[in-house]
């Protein structure tokens, strides 16, 4: 049997259920999202997160802004969170430089905060209360979950500090009763701590950084990384050489990736039910 997880197939099971869980909801449920200026590569996730709301009959509206001050741009998500048709609101990072990401992210009604990053958001996240959380975090745990891995007592690495990624996976893996190291950039000896993982979690934005010799045998390896280079996706570890040594892996593309758009809409409706409870 194959050790390589696959995320599209999980994420098709999780969309099936999130499917009857939507159909089930006496409202229509409406994300919006807010993208400002012309990254290329945040058109694509947008487009993804546009067609997985069309998948799932959740509504999509795109404010898309070449330019716009900070101010009329809080304006613009106020006046969103007081929109009762709006479920979700996720502004699209980066944002131009001359914009403060902190207080757009901070004008975010928590209820309606898709992405889990406004600070009351990351306070129930640390406090293990109800709240929105980062997707891309809320996919790594449902991976795993879904592969039949055993997260309880385990010792689990992350590597990569990031607020969408690293940082609120300390707060899940605890919960789940884990024992948890978090690395990042300036970690003594990588080496040796990723070595120790039963759960290694890799979010650095590095191609291939995390090398054979960085895996203990057996372990259960993440890859969150997406490095595209010459128009091909690499993830943060060395697939071709790790994957015999562990026991289950994702690989880039087709692992955390499809977890997480639907994770997105999962929160969505994660959103509704908090705002009806
Ligand atoms: N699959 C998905 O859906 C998905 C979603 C989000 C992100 N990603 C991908 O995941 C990767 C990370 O994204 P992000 O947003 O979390 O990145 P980020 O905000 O750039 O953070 C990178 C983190 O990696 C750490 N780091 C960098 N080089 C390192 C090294 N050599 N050794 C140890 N730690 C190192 C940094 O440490 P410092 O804090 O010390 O700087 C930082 O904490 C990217 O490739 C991104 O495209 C994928």
């Amino acid at each position: 049997m194959s050790n390589i997880i696959d995320g599209k197939e999980i994420a098709n099971i999780k969309k099936n259920a999130l499917i009857k869980e939507i159909n089930s909801v006496k409202d229509k449920l409406k994300l919006v999202v807010i993208q400002v200026g012309n990254d290329p590569a945040s058109d694509v996730y947008v487009r993804n997160k546009r067609k997985i709301c069309e998948e799932l009959g959740i509504l999509f509206n795109h404010l898309k802004y070449e330019s716009i001050s900070e101010d009329d741009l809080i304006t613009t998500i106020e006046k969103l969170n007081n929109e009762k048709e709006v479920t979700g609101i996720l502004v699209q990072l980066p944002l131009p430089k001359n914009i403060d990401e902190k207080k757009v992210i901070e004008a975010i009604s928590p209820l309606k905060d898709v992405d889990g990053l406004t600070k009351a958001n990351v306070g129930n996240l640390f406090s293990f209360q109800d709240g929105l959380k980062p997707c891309t975090a809320l996919g790594v745990i449902e991976i795993l979950d879904c592969a039949n891995t055993k997260i309880e007592g385990k010792n689990v690495v992350i590597v990569g500090r990031s607020r969408l990624v690293g940082l609120p996976l300390i707060s899940l893996f605890l919960k789940r009763n884990a024992t948890v190291t978090i690395c990042h950039s300036k970690t003594e000896n990588l080496k040796d701590i990723t070595k120790k993982a039963d759960i290694l979690v890799v979010a650095i934005g590095k191609k291939e950084y995390i090398k054979e010799d960085y895996v203990k045998d057996g372990a259960v390896v993440i890859d969150v990384g997406i490095n595209r280079e010459n128009g091909k996706l690499y993830g943060d570890c060395d697939f071709e050489n790790i994957k015999d040594k562990c026991s289950k892996i994702t690989k880039v593309p087709g692992g955390v990736g499809p977890l997480t758009v639907i994770m997105l809409a999962s929160n969505v409706v994660e959103a509704y039910k908090l705002q009806n409870r």
